[in-house]
């Protein structure tokens, strides 16, 4: 089982389906419920790099909850494997407990149809594993962005944050954030914002940096 399952892409509606996880059945778009959600894949249980990540999740969870975002991770093996997966997981950690569910996708029905396989990395029973996949939703369900890396290398969760942070921002406000934004950071004037209504929609002030085409389009204004 590998390639595409039901395409969709930034600014769709994200694919429903229904799952086993640790914390019992889900329909996706209940469970997501209003609020954003990550969707992060794994390729396995009992792996290295899977736990790193999976440790990780379970420190930052509270930046997450923050951002009225939900997280949910998927891998290929059993709700008993996942248990006893977390028990590693959460010692490592040196936490009490992973508040979030983990999707047990062991017929990858729902990795073909969310297009999380990797047909490079196949598993003990030669079907492809799930890549890293990372589909950030927001609370009307639609796909906002989309990250995918392969097995060997683990997700930066501050990039995931950082991304969530610049969609929720520029959902507010007319601007864009800039190459290695963060939090705090200037931000650009949308190239849509016409120059008469600057100083009403930036009372904080734009600076226009000059550039040879003469153009005005680079224009900086604090984070709003
Ligand atoms: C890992 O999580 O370490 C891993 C999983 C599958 C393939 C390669 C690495």
């Amino acid at each position: 089982m590998t390639g595409a399952g039901i395409p969709f892409n930034i600014g769709d509606v994200f694919p429903n389906f229904t799952a086993q996880t640790t914390f019992g059945p889900i329909d996706f778009h209940k469970w997501i419920s209003g609020t954003w959600a990550v969707l992060f894949s794994h390729p396995a249980d009992y792996t290295p790099v899977c736990t790193t990540e999976m440790v990780r999740l379970v420190k930052l969870l509270p930046e997450f909850v923050t951002r009225d975002c939900k997280v949910i991770a998927l891998s290929i093996d059993s709700v008993e494997s996942h248990k006893g997966w977390i028990e590693d997981i959460l010692k490592v950690a040196e936490k009490p407990s992973l508040d979030f569910p983990v999707i047990a996708d062991e017929s990858r029905e729902i990795a073909y149809k969310l297009n999380m396989l990797d047909k490079d990395e196949l598993g003990k029973d030669g079907i492809p594993l799930t890549c890293r996949a990372v589909y950030i939703i927001d609370d009307r369900q639609k796909l906002r962005a989309s990250i995918c890396y392969p097995a060997t290398t683990g997700r930066n969760f501050d990039e995931i944050l950082r991304v969530i942070d610049s969609l929720q921002l520029t959902d507010k406000h007319s601007v864009a954030t800039p190459a290695d934004w963060k939090d705090g950071d200037a931000c650009m004037v949308l190239p849509t914002v016409k120059q008469e209504d600057v100083a009403k929609l930036f009372p904080a002030g734009v600076e226009v940096i000059p550039v040879p085409s003469g153009k005005t389009y680079l224009r900086k204004t604090p984070q709003p």
